[in-house]
């Protein structure tokens, strides 16, 4: 197997950055394919935190080619300010090692106002986005007056095109969400600068990672965010822009779905949500807080709490269908060590029917009621084992019932958040 893609599949923050720095030790390239600096992925190498949200988390290799798809939405300060962090810890010295996609699209100072009005204005309503100027961006690609790296490489078109979105935006960001306007010129001569920085990066992906997985390289693709986020599967309208799922690979790195081997299914040991919308197995009182506590369940980009909750096998089986799911990573199950009795939702009831895949309707999602069992905890601290036999006999059952009521195997099992501290349950994944 030559390519793997790894996906998310609660809603977001399973912990999809360290088990892809684990993985691309065997990979050669390591893609990103949708999404944007509202993803915040967390790397622990020998006890230093990296935080990247541009740059695939494959980079702490020394070698590796990290690749941004055409699907990623780049706002082009982060990225400049991604590499210069990353370049000064030694990575990312040879310019051959990040490409960018020439037809990725650029988020724009004025797709960051707007999301953030939108947001005020939305007041309780609101989605709680990260405020990266993510949905504004998408929603100028899909009406096709996105600016992207091949314009910003002309300073004529990039002008142009600049000017024409700038005369709209401005009179949407001054008259009906009373905001400031944005200067020209000033949008002008910064994003000239970030040219002059990026420009030896850009490329033509989809043909380069063609060449590359037919010369047999090993391609990994990291998804961002996670299922129960995407645009069309996921609790919409709380959701993000972009489709999350393993499908948009295709679209978003532009390769052919034949081109797609295995799919890896991030999945936390329970379950955790940042920003609003409906979250089933949502505790809301010392359970949750022992969680967030132990778990250190702050958001990675923006700080805020997570909201945590059981372990859903519905969001799970249904993310599992949806992605084509090969196998599972479970992270984070440590952080369950001490609780006597877990609970594992099996299935939802709403007005005496049984759902055993996530309704479509927010607001069914919101009233259901999640049918739980519940499994024997166990006291022990997982950190330091390394191998399944060593698990306590109530983690292994635990593991074995989430497979059972996914109906996928768990191939790996995250004990702590170092790259070391993993137990593999396959050997390798290409
Ligand atoms: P991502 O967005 O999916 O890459 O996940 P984040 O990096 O936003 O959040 C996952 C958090 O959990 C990070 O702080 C990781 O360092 C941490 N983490 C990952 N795996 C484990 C694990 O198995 N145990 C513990 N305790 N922490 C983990
Ligand atoms: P990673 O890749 C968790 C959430 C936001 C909000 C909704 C829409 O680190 O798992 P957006 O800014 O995308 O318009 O916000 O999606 N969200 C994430 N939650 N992890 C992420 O990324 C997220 N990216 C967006 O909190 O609810
Ligand atoms: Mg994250």
């Amino acid at each position: 197997m030559s390519t793997v893609v790894v996906v998310g599949v609660q809603w977001g923050d399973e912990g999809k950055g360290k088990v892809v720095d684990l993985l691309a030790r065997e990979a050669d390239i390591i893609v990103r394919f949708q999404g944007g600096s509202n993803a915040g992925h967390t790397l622990v190498v020998g006890g230093k935190k990296t935080i990247v949200r541009l740059i695939p988390s494959g980079v702490l290799h020394s070698g590796k080619v990290c690749v941004i798809g055409n699907g990623v939405v780049v706002d082009p300060e982060t990225l400049v300010e991604e590499i210069d962090t990353l370049q000064q810890q030694g990575c990312l010295t040879d310019p051959a090692l990040l490409k960018i996609s020439e037809t990725a699209h650029l988020i724009m100072p004025y797709h960051k106002a707007i999301d953030i009005a939108r947001e005020r204005l939305r007041g309780e309503g609101k989605i709680g986005t990260t405020g990266r100027g993510i949905g504004p961006t998408y929603e100028d690609k899909m009406a096709r007056v996105g600016i992207r790296f091949v314009d910003l490489l002309d300073d004529k078109i990039f002008g142009e095109k600049l000017t024409h979105s700038l005369q709209e935006k401005n009179s949407y960001l001054g008259v009906i969400l009373k905001e400031q306007v944005l200067d020209y010129q000033q949008i002008f001569d910064n994003y000239r600068r970030f040219r002059d920085r990026l420009a030896p990066h850009v490329t033509n992906t989809s043909l380069y990672l063609h060449n590359e997985i037919t010369r047999g390289r090993k391609v990994l693709f990291e998804g961002a965010q996670g299922t129960m986020l995407d645009i069309d599967h996921g609790t919409y309208p709380y959701v993000t822009s972009s489709n999350t799922v393993a499908g948009a690979v295709c679209t978003g790195a532009g390769i052919a779905p034949q081109q797609i081997h295995g799919v890896i299914g991030i999945s936390k040991a329970y379950t955790t949500r940042v920003g609003s919308g409906p979250f089933p197995t949502e505790l809301f009182g010392p359970e949750g807080e022992t969680i967030r506590r132990k778990g250190g369940e702050f958001g990675t980009v923006t700080g805020r709490p997570r909201r945590c909750g059981w372990f859903d096998a519905v969001v799970a089986r249904t993310a599992a269908r949806l992605n084509g799911v090969n196998s599972f990573a479970l992270t984070k199950i440590d952080v369950l060590s001490g609780f006597s009795t877990l609970r594992v939702c099996t299935a939802y009831e709403y007005k005496g029917q049984r759902y055993d895949e996530v309704p479509a309707s927010a607001t069914v999602i919101e009233h259901l009621t999640p049918i739980y069992e519940e499994l024997s905890g166990w006291p022990e601290q997982l950190t330091d084992i390394r191998s399944l036999d060593a698990l306590p006999a109530n983690t292994r059952r635990y593991v074995e019932r989430i497979e059972q009521l996914v109906n996928v195997p768990v191939k790996m099992i995250s004990v702590g958040a170092g790259r070391e501290e993993t137990i593999l349950i396959r050997p390798t994944f290409f």
